[in-house]
C-alpha cells in the first residue's frame, strides 16, 4: 500500500519528451508537421547553434484562437482525431497531441499564433513545462513557435546532443526530406544567419528535386500502381562505372519513414539488375490508403506498419525494377501475328512448339497496358497486377517436369512442358531451391562449412556488429564462424560451403543489415529463416550469368521438388507461364 503515486504532469511530459524529442531535428520535424497540418503555404525555419540555442518555425497556416492556443500545450490535446475509430485511418501528420507539451517541458518555449480572420493573436510562454504567461499579441496570421535552450533542464539529455555541425546536418536532412514531400509548400531554412534551403512553392516533386539537387540526369523516374498502392519518385539509374551511393528517402503517405520491407525491395530490385552491391540514391513515394497502414507504431512516427507487407514489397520491387529497365514485370502480351489482310493464313505447323527455335512474339509491356489480344502471366500469390488477366502456376504437385530450351539474356530460362511455356527467373528460382534445401538440412544438422584461408575482417556499424555477434550461434548453424575483433570489427574464419568465396563479404553485410533492428525477441525460427533467405540469395546464380543446359535442367528439376516453387523467399514470382490454351487461342486454333 502507498508505494504508487501518480507522476505530476510536468514530469510525465518530460518523460514523453524523451520519446518524441530526440534532438533539434526532431523538434523541427514536429513543428513543420504541425504547420503542414495547419495548411501552411510557406514555412520558415531558423536555427542557432545547431538548434541547441534556438529553433524557430514560422508558418502562414490557419493559426489558433486564444482558447486553442492555451489548450494546445496540454498533454493529449489535439484537433486531429476525436475517437478511437479515427486511429484506423489517419490523414494528418500529427494525431497524439504530444509534440507541443513535450518540447515545452524541456525548453524555453514561446508560441505566438493568430487564427485566420482574427484581429489579434495570442502569445504563450512556457519554461520547462511551467506556464509563464498567456497574453494577447499582434503578429501576422499563422503560428510562430520558438524552442530555446533545448534540454536546458535535463543536463543528462543535453550532453547527448552532438556538435553544432552534426545537429545542423541532421536539421538540413530533415528539412530537405520534408520539403521533398510537400512541393506545394515553400520552405526556407536559415542556420546561423546563412540560408541553407530556399525553396519557393512549386507544382510537383521533380521541380522540388531540381530546387534541392539541381539538374540530375542520373536519376530515372519511377511510376507504378497496383492494388491501390502507388509508388512514384526518382531513383539512381544503374551506374556505368562502379556502385552508386546516395541518400535513400522513402516516404509513405508523405511521411518520412525507415522501413526494412521497402529497403529490402529496393535492394532486391537493384541486385537483380546489377551484381554490384549498392546503396543507391532513391526518392520514393508510396501512396497507400490510410486504413492499410498503421502510423501509430513508433514514438517519433519514423516507422509504419503495413497490413499487407508482402504486397508492398512486391509493388516497390517491381516499380524499381521496371524503372531500371530490367523488365521483371510479369505482364506478357501475346501479339497477334502480322498477317497482311487478304492474304491466306499460313498453315500451322504441328509440333513446332515442341522443340527447336521459333519466332519470338512475346513482348513485355511496361505498366501493364495490354496492347495485344491477350495477356498472360504468373502473378505471385499476393499480387495480381491490374493489367494482367494472368493464370497462376499450379503449386507443387501440379508442376510437371519442364524441359529447358535455352536462356534469354543470360537471366531467364525458357522452358516448356505439355501444358505450355514457362519463363523462369534463374536467380529467383535458384534462390528458392537453395532456401528450401538449407531450411530442410538445418533441421538435421548444421550446414557444411568452408574455412577461409585468410580470415576476413569486416568493419561494421556498431549496431550491425552487435547484430552479427549476438546471433553467432544461429550463424554457426549455417557454417559461418564469426568472432569479435575489437572495435566494430568482426573476424570471419569460415562460411557456408555453398556460398561462393567472393560473395561472402556482401552476404555478411546484408545479413548484418537485415538482422540489425530485427526484434531480439523474435522467435528463433524466424531469425533462421531470414539468415537462410539471405544466404540463399547470395549463393544463388545471378542474373546476367550464362548457364549450361545441364545446370538449367538441374535448377528446374530441383525447383519442381521444392515445397512451394512459385515464389522466392522474398515473395517474388519465380516464373511466368503462358498456357497452351492461350497459345492455341491466339493462333486461332481453338
Ligand atoms: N502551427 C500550428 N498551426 C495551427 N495549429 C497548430 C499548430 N501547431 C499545433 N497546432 C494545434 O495544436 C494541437 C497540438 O499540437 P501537437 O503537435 O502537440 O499535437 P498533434 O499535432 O495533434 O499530435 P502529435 O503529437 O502527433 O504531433 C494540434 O492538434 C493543432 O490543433
Ligand atoms: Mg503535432
Amino acid at each position: 500500500m502507498g508505494r504508487i503515486t501518480k507522476l505530476p504532469e510536468d514530469l510525465a511530459n518530460q518523460i514523453a519528451a524523451g520519446e518524441v524529442v530526440e534532438r533539434p531535428a526532431s523538434v523541427i520535424k514536429e513543428l513543420v508537421e504541425n504547420a503542414i497540418d495547419a495548411e501552411a503555404r510557406r514555412i520558415t525555419i531558423t536555427t542557432e547553434y545547431g538548434g541547441k540555442k534556438l529553433i524557430r518555425v514560422e508558418d502562414d497556416g490557419i493559426g489558433m484562437d486564444p482558447g486553442d492556443a492555451r489548450l494546445s500545450l496540454d498533454r493529449h490535446a489535439t484537433s486531429k482525431i476525436r475517437r478511437a475509430d479515427d486511429l484506423g485511418a489517419i490523414v494528418t501528420l500529427g494525431f497524439r497531441g504530444e509534440a507541443l507539451p513535450s518540447m515545452a517541458s524541456v525548453s524555453h518555449f514561446r508560441m505566438r499564433t493568430r487564427a485566420r480572420g482574427d484581429v489579434s493573436g495570442t502569445e504563450v510562454r512556457v519554461n520547462a513545462g511551467v506556464l509563464e504567461s498567456v497574453v494577447e499579441a499582434g503578429g501576422p496570421e499563422g503560428t510562430l513557435v520558438e524552442v530555446g535552450d533545448l534540454f536546458y533542464n535535463l543536463p543528462a539529455r543535453r550532453k547527448f546532443l552532438k556538435s553544432d555541425a552534426a545537429e545542423s546536418a541532421q536539421i538540413s536532412k530533415t528539412v530537405t526530406q520534408l520539403a521533398l514531400c510537400y512541393p506545394a509548400v515553400g520552405f526556407t531554412l536559415v542556420n546561423a544567419g546563412r540560408k541553407i534551403v530556399a525553396c519557393p512553392p512549386v507544382a510537383n516533386i521533380s521541380d522540388r528535386l531540381y530546387q534541392l539537387y539541381g539538374e540530375r540526369s542520373d536519376l530515372v523516374a519511377v511510376e507504378r500502381g497496383s492494388h491501390g498502392v502507388r509508388v512514384h519518385g526518382f531513383i539512381a539509374a544503374l551506374a556505368e562505372h562502379g556502385p552508386t551511393r546516395g541518400p535513400q528517402h522513402v516516404f509513405v503517405n508523405r511521411r518520412i519513414v525507415r522501413d526494412k520491407t521497402i529497403a529490402h525491395a529496393i535492394f532486391d530490385a537493384y541486385s537483380v539488375a546489377s551484381n554490384k552491391e549498392r546503396s543507391p540514391e532513391v526518392h520514393l513515394f508510396l501512396e497507400i490508403p490510410p486504413e492499410r497502414v498503421d502510423v501509430n507504431v513508433h514514438p517519433t512516427k519514423a516507422e509504419v506498419r503495413f497490413t499487407e507487407q508482402s504486397l508492398v514489397h512486391e509493388v516497390v520491387r517491381r516499380a524499381v525494377g521496371d524503372a531500371l529497365g530490367q523488365g521483371s514485370a510479369p505482364e506478357l502480351t501475346l501479339r497477334p501475328s502480322d498477317v497482311m489482310p487478304g492474304r491466306p493464313l499460313p498453315q500451322a505447323i504441328p509440333g513446332v512448339l515442341s522443340g527447336g527455335t521459333y519466332p519470338n512474339r512475346w513482348t513485355s509491356t511496361a505498366g501493364g497496358q495490354s496492347t495485344g489480344v491477350q495477356s498472360a502471366g504468373l502473378q505471385s500469390p499476393e499480387v495480381q497486377d491490374k493489367g494482367g488477366q494472368g493464370t497462376r502456376v499450379p503449386s507443387v504437385s501440379g508442376l510437371r517436369p519442364l524441359i529447358p530450351l535455352g536462356q534469354f539474356r543470360d537471366t531467364f530460362i525458357v522452358a516448356i512442358d505439355d501444358e505450355g511455356i514457362a519463363i523462369i527467373d534463374q536467380h529467383v528460382a535458384h534462390e528458392r531451391v537453395l532456401f528450401e534445401r538449407i531450411m530442410e538440412r538445418l533441421t538435421e544438422r548444421p550446414l557444411e562449412s568452408q574455412r577461409l584461408l585468410l580470415p576476413l575482417v569486416l568493419e561494421l556499424a556498431p549496431a550491425e556488429r552487435d547484430a552479427l555477434v549476438s546471433r553467432r550461434d544461429a550463424l554457426e548453424r549455417f557454417g559461418f564462424e564469426i568472432d569479435d575483433f575489437g572495435g566494430d570489427s568482426v573476424r570471419v574464419s569460415a562460411i557456408p560451403a555453398l556460398l561462393p568465396r567472393e560473395e561472402c563479404e556482401a552476404a555478411l553485410r546484408s545479413l548484418a543489415n537485415d538482422l540489425e533492428g530485427l526484434d531480439r525477441g523474435l522467435d528463433i525460427h524466424e531469425g533462421l529463416k531470414r539468415i537462410a533467405a539471405l544466404t540463399a540469395c547470395h549463393a544463388a546464380v545471378k542474373a546476367n550469368y550464362p548457364l549450361t543446359m545441364e545446370k538449367m535442367a538441374h535448377i528446374l528439376e530441383e525447383l519442381r521438388a521444392t515445397e512451394y516453387s512459385t515464389v522466392c523467399p522474398h515473395g517474388r514470382p519465380v516464373m511466368l507461364r503462358i498456357t497452351r490454351r492461350e497459345v492455341e487461342k491466339n493462333f486461332e486454333r481453338i
